[in-house]
């Protein structure tokens, strides 16, 4: 647990909280944040609630001119938050145990979250959570979304620093959440990463995936928001079927089209980029298997999406 969470108050003896910094965090984590807690002005009706996204958005000091003002890449966090959540909801309707892995996890309520979703024989089968982030992200989340025995805060930097990740693991199939990290990453790095997951997990793991079309990429800086953050998109996958390249014992089990569920008129901005895809998916969700490395492949499970 972070040191950043207290300070000694001069003269009282008593703790103090420190007001939560954002200095040294990736400005890229508010967007999915800011996503969360406005999912009702970004899009009106969708099942996507999230009272503690809110909750911690109104605690930080967020610029907003610093993140621009479209509006399209926080309806995309919307729809594969949305995703995730409903792909773990499958994983947990198998009668097992599983700990799930928040890699990259930034400021993401996702625990909270599912936890207010799932019926209670799913909820109990969770063993645990395992969020993970750069040390400075993990020191803000330790101060605002404190960890408990339930959810255990680590420190990682993918590729393949997890050594703490591996730490937290246990004797449970491991389900591996990158959500929104991978573009930041460049192709090398993901097969490293794919690959050090691989390493944690010799008796297998699933993993969820989101990933973009490079036709969306270079599209990304027609809104705002890219544009102004400067950022640099590296990783792009045109088909999540490619991962089994990348590195030994992936397999690719299903993937879901993450555009569809948004309203048509949410998703105007993406015509141009699926011509130059020529149709294929621009945003993905792919759930894909690491096999048992010994390969005593047991019965095949079959991919949660319809
Ligand atoms: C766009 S944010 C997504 C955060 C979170 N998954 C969510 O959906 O709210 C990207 C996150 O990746 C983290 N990140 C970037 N590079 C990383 C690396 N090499 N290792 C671990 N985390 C990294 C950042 O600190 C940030 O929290």
């Amino acid at each position: 647990m972070s040191e950043t969470a207290k300070a000694d108050t001069p003269g009282t003896g008593r703790a103090a909280r420190v007001a939560p910094t954002l200095d040294g965090v990736s400005r890229t984590l508010l967007i999915p944040l800011l996503a969360r807690a406005e999912a009702q002005r970004l899009w009106p009706g969708s099942a996507f609630d999230d009272a503690a996204a809110r909750a911690l958005a109104a605690k930080l000091a967020i610029d907003r001119a610093e993140l621009g003002s479209d509006p399209f890449p926080m309806r995309l966090c919307l729809s594969r938050s949305l995703a995730i959540e409903e792909a773990l909801g499958a994983f947990l309707r198998e009668p097992i145990e599983r700990t799930l892995v928040l890699l990259a996890c930034g400021l993401d309520t996702l625990p909270v979250r599912l936890d207010a979703s799932l019926d209670p024989a799913r909820r109990a089968r969770v063993r645990r959570w395992v969020c993970a982030d750069l040390p400075p992200v993990m020191a803000l989340r330790d101060q605002l979304l404190p960890a408990s025995e339930r959810i255990r805060h680590v420190r990682a930097a993918l590729p393949d620093q997890l050594d703490e990740v591996a730490a937290a693991l246990d004797e449970t199939r491991p389900v591996f959440i990158l959500e929104g990290v991978l573009p930041y990453l460049d192709a090398e790095q993901v097969a490293g990463c794919l690959a050090a997951l691989g390493r944690l997990a010799p008796a297998g793991a699933d993993l969820l995936v989101d990933g973009y079309h490079p036709a969306l990429l270079a599209f990304s800086r027609l809104g705002n928001t890219f544009r102004r953050m400067r950022t640099r998109f590296r990783f792009a996958i045109a088909d999540p079927r490619d991962y089994v390249e990348m590195a030994p014992r992936i397999r690719f089990r299903a993937q879901r089209n993450l555009l569809p569920p948004l309203p048509w008129h949410h998703r105007k901005r993406t015509l141009l980029p699926s011509l130059a895809a020529g149709g294929k998916p621009l945003a993905t969700l792919a759930q894909l298997e690491l096999t048992p490395s010994a390969d005593q492949s047991f019965a095949e499970p079959l991919g949660v999406f319809p």
